[in-house]
């Protein structure tokens, strides 16, 4: 019989969003709740500590920045999917999240005058990313999680693998994980879960992603019968360094770097004359593409082909001090001294703009007792194209909505839990005496190699029926043939033959809603770039997607309204 351990509260995921809402749901209850937070990794490592540029918000109304502007600035980027009235709450608790990781010790970059620094970014109209160095998520989660060991209401499992996500009468029930270190396998229950267990860029082979975001929540969501909101909509970052796709910060561009083309032309200049390199994302990626395929970029390796990042122009003092870690990286990786010579990059895989489907609250709205922050969910924030620094952002802001709505939510029904044994047994058996008994001669690690090769190809930047097509069917071909994989390692303790199995069918699920929703949008719109539909289409898709399990293997589509309060679509020019 499967152990199982009681909270009140769970959180799956420890990075930005998951250590903030473990902050607000205790300091909300004064620190009466009980909250176990799990991660399959240590704490430290997750991937929020990659973040680099920045987080926005608006600090300076004096000098001309306003909840407005910045409100504008999200739904215009968005593409005009965006939910208004989730952008407004966005926009006006920002402030005051950059101010409490101050008091809590984080190190902004400072002006001269001692104030908190700021810098431009793409899609901004005004220069509100707040910033450590080129290392702001880093800082970020180091204050949060100092902040953390000061309570005591709060339970660690670092390198607890969870493998599904329980619900009873469309009502949260727990978790089932695999301590990684013992092998035991363990229930969790509580009364309520936040889910914030990031993205799913792995699916990809050249992403800015660290090889542990797989999707693991939103696959298991969906699993559980959970919609999927948006997922066509994949964020292409311009600046991916060649070859690893490590990010190479937007922060090089607002802080005044250019890019250029085989012949040295700025070329942005013909894609949005105004904004130039600091346009928005999905601008910038599909440019640089455009570049590429008209004969103007470098060759790369792997057909990685290129065009230069040039920061050889703000000198050494700012590159030394505002982007400390870019520089390295381009030294160690590619020895590339950004001081003296461009940088190879690419657009790469680097954000999902879809997610678990929430309303403004961040609370799964056919579901109890299930709240989602950061990336893994979509509150519909960032509609069809994110804005950079808007997701380090977002986690702050839903990691604190959502523990302050659980710890509500926990204090009003403060019933006991109905547990039903059997589901947790069920799963264990599952995995020890279905996966890990399962024989066949597929190999998980080259179904991993030709899944991000389809998506890498298939579903870019610049997508169309013919190969969306080719892609959907891949990921079924695929799908079936992960149940013909013998796991070979067959102990319990840091299986991670087995947890690359569970990932594998984890970013196998996400891949299938992610391009088969892109098939169905007949239109382009933000992050999603139709060659056989090359115009956004008001008419018809101004709507959201929502995915739902359909059978053991399929997916079902229905579509939802976008929230307008504000602004009707207009043409987006930069
Ligand atoms: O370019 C960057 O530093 C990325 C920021 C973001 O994705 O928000």
């Amino acid at each position: 019989m499967v152990r199982i351990i009681h909270h009140d509260l769970l959180i799956l995921g420890s990075g930005i969003a998951g250590l903030r809402a473990a902050l607000a749901a205790s300091i909300a209850s004064k620190g009466k709740l009980d909250i176990g937070m799990l991660s399959k990794i240590q704490l430290m490592r997750s991937h929020s500590v990659s973040a680099e540029g920045g987080t926005a918000a608006v600090l300076r109304p004096e000098e001309g920045d306003s909840h407005e502007l910045h409100a504008w600035d999200t739904v215009k980027g968005s593409d005009f999917l965006a939910d208004q009235d989730v952008v407004f709450k966005f926009v006006e608790i920002m402030p005051s999240e950059i101010r409490t990781l101050d008091k809590w010790g984080i190190p902004w970059s400072r002006r001269e005058d001692g104030r908190i620094a700021q810098r431009p970014f793409g899609g901004h109209s005004f220069p509100r990313a707040v910033f450590a160095a080129d290392k702001t998520g880093f800082y970020e989660m180091q204050t949060l999680y100092d902040t953390l060991l000061k309570i005591n209401d709060f339970t660690r499992y670092d390198e607890f693998f969870v493998t599904s996500i329980k619900v009873k009468n469309k009502k949260f029930m727990g978790l089932t994980a695999i301590d990684m270190r013992t092998g035991e396998f363990l229930g969790f229950t509580a009364k309520a879960l936040i889910i914030a267990s990031g993205g799913a860029g792995r699916l990809f082979g050249f992403t800015t992603y660290a090889y542990t975001v797989t999707g693991d929540g939103v696959a298991m969501a969906f699993k559980a019968g959970i919609p999927i909101k948006d997922m066509e909509f994949l964020q292409f970052h311009p600046t991916g360094l060649i070859p690893s796709g490590i990010l190479m910060t937007e922060a090089c561009r607002g802080e005044g770097g250019y890019l250029r083309n085989k012949d040295g032309e700025r070329f942005m200049s013909k894609y949005a004359p105004s904004m130039m390199e600091l346009a928005p994302r999905d601008i910038v990626s599909r440019s640089i593409i455009t570049e590429i395929l008209e004969g103007r970029g470098f060759k790369g390796p792997r057909g990685l082909d290129y065009v230069h990042l040039d920061l050889t122009h703000l000198g050494a003092e700012k590159i030394t001090t505002r982007l400390p870690q870019i520089r390295e990286i381009a030294m160690k990786f590619v020895g590339v001294d950004p001081i003296e010579e461009p940088i190879p990059i690419r657009p790469v895989a680097h954000y999902s703009m879809g997610g678990i489907h929430t309303n403004i609250r961040g609370e799964t709205p056919d579901f109890e007792g299930i709240w989602v922050a950061g990336e893994a969910g979509c509150s519909s924030l960032h509609g069809a194209n994110r804005l950079g620094t808007n997701s380090t952002a977002e986690c702050l802001a839903w990691g604190k909505i959502t523990g302050e709505e659980a710890a509500k939510y926990i204090e009003k029904n403060n019933t006991s839990i109905d547990v039903d044994q059997k589901v947790f047994d069920e799963e264990e058996s599952r995995i020890f005496k279905g996966l890990m008994q399962q024989k066949g001669t597929e190999s998980v690690y080259k179904i991993r190699e030709e899944l991000k090769n389809v998506m890498d190809h298939k579903v870019g930047v610049f997508r169309d029926k013919k190969n969306l097509e080719e892609a959907v069917a891949k990921i079924k071909e695929l799908k079936e043939r992960i149940k013909h994989v013998e796991i070979k390692d067959k102990g319990r303790i840091y299986n991670t033959d087995l947890t690359y199995y569970m990932e594998t069918n984890f970013v196998l699920t996400v891949a299938h809603i992610m391009a088969e929703g892109a098939l169905r949008r007949e239109e382009s719109r933000g992050g999603h770039a139709r060659r056989d539909f090359p115009k956004r289409d008001d008419e018809k898709w101004l709507k959201h997607t929502l995915a739902y399990p359909d059978g053991e293997d399929g997916v079902r589509f229905e579509y939802i309204p976008v929230t307008i309060t504000t602004w009707k679509p207009v043409e987006r020019k930069y």
